[in-house]
């Protein structure tokens, strides 16, 4: 909306409130258990419900001893190899590590040099958007939420697109490897009207240059004079790794999955699980975390001070302080227990960078928080395997100390993620071969229907 409008559209009216208590029904909490209804689709134990098989990617996060759970140390493969040795692999050799994880994430294969040069080639040509698109698109209605634009580009890109319901397997990788080379592109210059239109800054639109890696492409089309250095483009790089792929489970990778198998096209799948991602229980809370950092900052006056850290964090629990949803965010994993080997691998950089942007008192505020909130989550919430902090809880404070824009960290996952969706969509249509479709048991009892007068 512009700003100055009267904002009648956005108005929860006293009639819409009166009729909103007739939408706040309950059902019985005991009939989910007399039902053995999986909640989340996750059994009592967290273990989720198998719903397919996938060849991508594999989480471990615990192992079965005489049919118990037994939480262990998390670890993450991206087809079958761990990335703890992709991340060590690219630093080692100094190189970017996105785009041959891409790579690796779509084709089953590490490219060899030959094939990672083609393949980072057509990423650098599909960068390019349909004539007239961020004039027409992007900039005709800038949004304050990059999400919701980027979900609308992708869904507006089917238009431009002459093959676009057409599901077969190549076209499907065409549109997906478009889709890839083409999220930082419409992420940044989203963020760029946005910058413009709503907040009245200089407007920026650098085209992107084919020879630059994914992760410089971003510093380069956000920075008004496109500089960055090298450290900054690789920790960039290596959250966009990180980011990548989660496994077939994950909230916008299901939907992914779900969408899929209703037969649709790439660019409303996409948008799909955009719009799930967005969702501060998933993608959207890294930007949660920084703007609860924020809010603990304003609110605890001694940051050595543990006690006071500790009364903030149960005020979160008790929803009592930032938004009071009761989350710790970036805290806590759906499949992860003792630890998300993805946070301990930022870990290890974060403290490097801030030492380096002299923010050495804000990562140990981080690392005390990280420790308090295991204990307090543990103390206030039924946690049957553990908790441990998530990728989100330090990829936020990197992106800050990066000097991202929040209003992109949450796109930056996607920029990633997209690359995971690709897969799995491509893997559904291979095996999928039958609509999603669970059930849900019907607790209402049957009524007769009254007329009118007689209500
Ligand atoms: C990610 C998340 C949704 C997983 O939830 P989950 O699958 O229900 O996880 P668990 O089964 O371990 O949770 C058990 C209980 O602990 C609670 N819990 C887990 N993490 C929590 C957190 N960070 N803060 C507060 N409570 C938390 C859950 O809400 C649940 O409580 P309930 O039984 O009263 O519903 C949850 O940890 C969360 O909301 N975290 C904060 C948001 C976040 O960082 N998301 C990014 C994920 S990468």
């Amino acid at each position: 909306m512009v700003k100055d409008m009267p904002n009648k559209f956005s108005e929860v009216t006293p009639e819409i409130k009166e009729l909103a208590k007739k939408c706040n029904k309950k059902i019985d909490e005991e009939l989910f258990a007399k039902y053995d209804v999986k909640r989340g689709l996750r059994k009592r134990n967290g273990e989720g419900v198998l719903a397919g098989l996938t060849d991508i990617s594999m989480i471990n996060a615990y192992t079965m001893v005489d049919r118990e759970i037994v939480p262990c140390e998390g670890k993450l493969y991206y087809r079958g190899i761990d990335i703890e040795d992709i991340v060590k692999g690219f630093i080692e050799e100094d190189r970017f590590g996105f785009e041959e994880t891409a790579y690796l994430l779509l084709f089953g294969e590490l490219p060899k040099k030959d094939q990672l040069k083609q393949f980072e080639g057509m990423l650098g040509e599909y960068r390019q958007l349909p004539t007239n698109f961020v004039r027409d698109i992007i900039m005709k209605a800038p949004s304050r939420d990059m999400m919701n634009t980027l979900a609308r580009s992708v869904l507006t890109l089917f238009s431009y697109d002459d093959n676009a319901s057409d599901i077969s397997l190549p076209n499907v990788l065409r549109q997906c490897i478009q889709l890839i080379a083409l999220f930082p592109v419409l992420s940044v210059y989203a963020y760029q009207a946005y910058n413009h239109y709503e907040r009245g800054e200089s407007l920026f639109i650098h085209l992107p240059d084919p020879e630059l890696s994914t992760a410089e492409n971003i510093l380069h089309l956000l920075r008004p004079d496109s500089k960055y250095t090298k450290l900054e483009a690789k920790l960039l790089d290596m959250a966009l790794v990180l980011h990548a792929e989660h496994g077939g489970g994950n909230n916008s990778t299901f939907t992914t999955h779900v969408v899929s198998s209703s037969g649709t096209d790439t660019y409303s799948a996409i948008a799909a699980a955009l719009c799930s991602l967005k969702g501060p229980k998933h993608g959207g809370a890294n930007i949660k975390v920084v703007q609860m950092f924020d809010d603990l900052k304003a609110n605890v006056k001694d940051w050595s001070n543990e006690e006071e850290i500790r009364e903030y964090l149960l005020k979160l629990l008790n929803k009592e302080a930032f938004d009071k949803a009761g989350l710790i965010y970036g805290m806590g994993h759906a499949v992860y227990s003792l630890s998300d080997p993805r946070s301990k691998i930022l870990s290890r950089f974060v403290k490097q960078l801030s030492e380096e942007k002299g923010k050495e008192e804000e990562y140990q505020l981080y690392a005390t928080v990280e420790r308090l909130a295991k204990q307090v989550i543990g103390e206030k919430r039924k946690i049957y395997k553990g908790v441990s902090a998530n990728i989100d809880f330090y990829s936020g404070f990197i992106y800050s100390m990066l000097g991202l824009p929040h209003q992109l960290y949450t796109p930056l996952f996607a920029i990633a993620r997209i690359v995971g969706w690709s897969a799995h969509r491509m893997e559904e249509l291979m095996n999928g071969n039958r609509i999603i479709r669970p059930a849900y048991k019907a607790v209402a009892p049957h009524r007769e229907y009254t007329q009118i007068d007689e209500r």
